[in-house]
């Protein structure tokens, strides 16, 4: 990964020289997704890969470098939905300045020891906040919605939210449930928490989707929503241009061989939008 060596040595010296205290509170917490280095050989989620050897988290590093980079010291970004800190430490950790946003505060404490942890790197910084709330005063030359937009109710009204949380000449790295199509249906993982697809117009914009059902007492859930909207792929690009987004890329190549019938399974899309 990329990242700029003044940053790697902030996150070495973390990893030799330890705030204990802070280290015992990160080993206690249980960390339910996101796998966070504490020391060379230790991660918050002992046994699995670190969230920088995802998938999904080289395909942000390398749009990053794409469409944002190389040099990213200086810009702003915001993750929002941010669950444990992962993402948002992953996004400091290429140089980014970083806002979490994490309306659970189970999951927002575990970012409060995330950053404490390293607090030497400076820079990232998180708000317990319901994203549908959030207005800061600024906008951000990314910003990262991964794993939350399908947990909202009002997608559509969230992604002209989005464009606005975007600086122009930004980025959006979208990475979300798509609703699949009836002959998709049964081959997705999600299926039988899925309505009939359904069409409604939006702000002037027709939208397909399908609604699903959430258990909100799930940490990675939505916040208090007990339904949620997935739109279709076509939906989701038509409602990203309306926004403001004028040129909208698609990622695959991440995954390897299987790639599409994974992405079948899990509905899942990764789009970069970009902001003149
Ligand atoms: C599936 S996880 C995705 C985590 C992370 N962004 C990632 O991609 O690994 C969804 C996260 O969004 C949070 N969340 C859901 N609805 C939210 C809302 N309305 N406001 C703030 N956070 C929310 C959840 O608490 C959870 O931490």
């Amino acid at each position: 990964m990329p990242y700029p060596d003044h940053l790697q040595q902030k996150v070495e010296q973390a990893w030799r020289s330890p705030d204990l205290e802070v280290l015992n509170e990160l080993r206690q917490a249980q960390f339910v997704a996101h796998n966070i280095p504490l020391t060379r050989t230790e991660g918050t989620r002992p046994g699995e890969p670190l969230i920088a050897e995802s998938p999904r988290t080289i395909a942000i590093h390398e749009s990053l470098q794409r469409f944002a980079g190389p040099d990213l010291a200086g810009k702003t970004a915001v993750d929002l939905g941010c669950l444990e800190g992962g993402l948002s430490f992953e996004l400091r950790r290429a140089g980014l300045e970083v806002l979490g946003v994490e309306g659970r505060a189970e999951n927002y404490e575990k970012c409060l020891l995330v950053r404490a942890y390293y607090a030497a790197m400076g820079g990232m910084e998180f708000v317990h906040s319901d994203v549908r709330a959030f207005q800061p005063k600024q906008a951000f030359d990314v910003v990262v919605c991964s794993g939350l937009l399908y947990h909202l109710e009002r997608p559509a009204a969230y992604i002209a939210q989005l464009a606005r949380l975007t600086k122009p000449g930004g980025m959006l790295y979208l990475d979300t449930h798509v609703a699949p199509e009836d002959e998709g249906l049964r081959a997705c993982a999600f299926a039988a928490s899925l309505s009939p697809l359904k069409t409604e117009t939006v702000e002037g914009v027709s939208i397909r989707y399908r609604e699903y059902s959430e258990d909100v007492a799930l940490p990675e859930s939505s916040i208090d929503n007990s339904y949620s909207v997935w739109m279709d792929a076509a939906s989701h690009l038509e409602v990203m241009f309306a926004a403001g987004f004028t040129r909208i890329f698609e990622l695959n190549g991440y995954f390897g061989a299987g790639e599409q019938a994974l992405k079948q399974r899990y509905c899942r899309r990764y789009f970069v939008a970009l902001k003149p």
